[in-house]
């Protein structure tokens, strides 16, 4: 049997158990010093204190010392796009002149503009910029990701998405939670029969999706994208695949992405910016996670999602990057911390419950990942500070030094040569 002792742990924090935390709850993480954590073949079977374990011949275990640091969870991204090829900064150009995501989308940019160059990209050279951009979430303690399709809307084109996240899970340490998102936008080929491509959505690529091991299925419910009634069409249909509904929400206008979350019973509704309290609600009825993605809202100049108020009324919140190559084109988990904190009025503890536990339940993993305690995978990450408050307090920048996956070491700081 493989055993490592992380030994020397400054601060243990953590929330607990195996289901989204709600409410005031959020706040209310575990914050334990002097303490060591037991891993057998990945898995933690025991956390214990300052001296426990002394008895396992050091031959036998491998020693990983925190050296008094800080030790949190695996951060869980539940959100992002990042199987993409093309970038799109001429785009952010654009915006950073006045233009709106809005009318850049009208003029042929936007989602079809990485459409077309998604389509155009080989599979070896998707999977490859996949894999650099996982690359670059590992450092900032990312263990977990979720990922869509829809920059494809063709069956080949979803599908060679679909078989990147398949493979990425495999040929890497981090676990992909896949998602089916072929309600991204209408394809150009069917830019005049919107209904027709609802079809081909439901009726050929959702079998297929489902056939190929995709485990969410997910649509841009909002003004200029889908409506509420193809939005529910296209979910009910996922359910009878056995894909699990999510839904891009209220981003743009409040068209009722949130009511209808809480109709089809989604796992999870995701931007919530302009959500009404009914559409909350009818969430928090059926214990829909909300989602929520800051440097969204900051990277277009919107307001942020009301963290807060939903924390108050009793509802799960989960954060994540929304890492994309147009609206938010950032996989920086400092920046989120610091927007969650500073502008979403989001205490720090509410923001690692957000990051780690809740968003472990918004892809439906809550029951092996998210919190450090035994019978949960080993995936850790250690500090490079002297307390976790630095997550907020050192504004965007990276504070972590070392990223464990069950139980194995996938990233570790570089020192400078001087
Ligand atoms: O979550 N809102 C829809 N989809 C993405 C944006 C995709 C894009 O701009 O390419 C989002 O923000
Ligand atoms: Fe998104």
């Amino acid at each position: 049997m493989d055993k490592k002792l992380v030994t020397n742990v400054g601060q243990l924090v953590t929330p607990g158990g195996n289901e989204p935390v709600s409410g005031p709850e959020m706040n209310e993480l575990s914050v334990t010093e002097n303490r060591t954590v037991l891993i057998q073949d990945g898995l933690i079977t025991e956390l214990g204190n300052k001296g426990d374990f002394t008895d396992i011949r050091e031959e036998e275990i491998e020693i990983i010392d925190a050296g008094g640091r800080p030790v949190l969870p695996g951060f869980v991204d539940p959100h992002t796009h990042f199987v993409f090829s093309g970038y799109r900064a001429k785009e952010f150009q654009m915006r950073l002149q006045g233009k709106s995501y809005e009318e850049i989308a009208k003029e042929g940019g936007g989602i079809a503009s990485s459409v077309t160059s998604t389509r155009q990209a080989s599979f070896p050279q998707l999977k490859k910029e996949s894999r650099e951009r996982l690359r670059s979430m590992v450092r900032f303690g990312v263990t977990t990701v979720e990922g869509k399709t829809g920059y494809g809307l063709d069956k080949k084109t979803e599908l060679k998405q679909l078989k990147v996240m398949k493979d990425l899970n495999t040929e890497t340490p981090l676990d992909i939670a896949t998602t089916f998102l072929g309600a991204h936008s209408i394809p150009p080929e069917y830019s005049d029969s919107r209904e027709e491509y609802v079809n081909f959505v439901t009726e050929e690529m959702t079998p297929i999706a489902a056939k190929q091991g995709a485990e969410f299925c997910d649509v841009f419910c909002d003004r200029g994208a889908f409506t509420v009634e193809e939005s529910r069409r296209i979910l009910t249909d996922g359910k009878e695949f056995g894909l699990t509904p999510k839904i891009h929400a209220d981003e743009i206008a409040g068209t009722g992405g949130a009511e209808l979350a809480g109709d089809v019973g989604a796992i999870s509704a995701d931007h919530l910016l302009k959500s009404s309290n009914e559409g909350l609600n009818s969430m928090k009825k059926r214990g829909v996670v909300a989602v929520l993605l800051p440097i969204t809202a900051f990277s277009l100049k919107d307001d942020y999602a009301r963290g807060k108020y939903m924390i108050d009324t009793g509802l799960s919140v989960s954060l994540a990057t929304d890492f994309n190559p147009g609206s938010c084109f950032s996989e920086s988990i400092p920046l989120l911390f610091s927007l969650a904190t500073l502008y979403m009025e989001m205490t720090l503890e509410e923001t690692i419950t957000a990051l780690t536990l809740n968003a472990a339940a918004a892809i439906d993993r809550a029951d092996k990942i998210g919190s450090i305690e035994p019978g949960k995978q080993a995936d850790l990450v250690i500090l490079d500070a002297p307390d976790y408050k630095h997550l907020s307090y050192h504004i965007g920048v990276n504070s972590v030094a070392r990223v464990i996956k069950r139980g194995e070491t996938i990233w570790k700081k570089n020192r400078p040569q001087f």
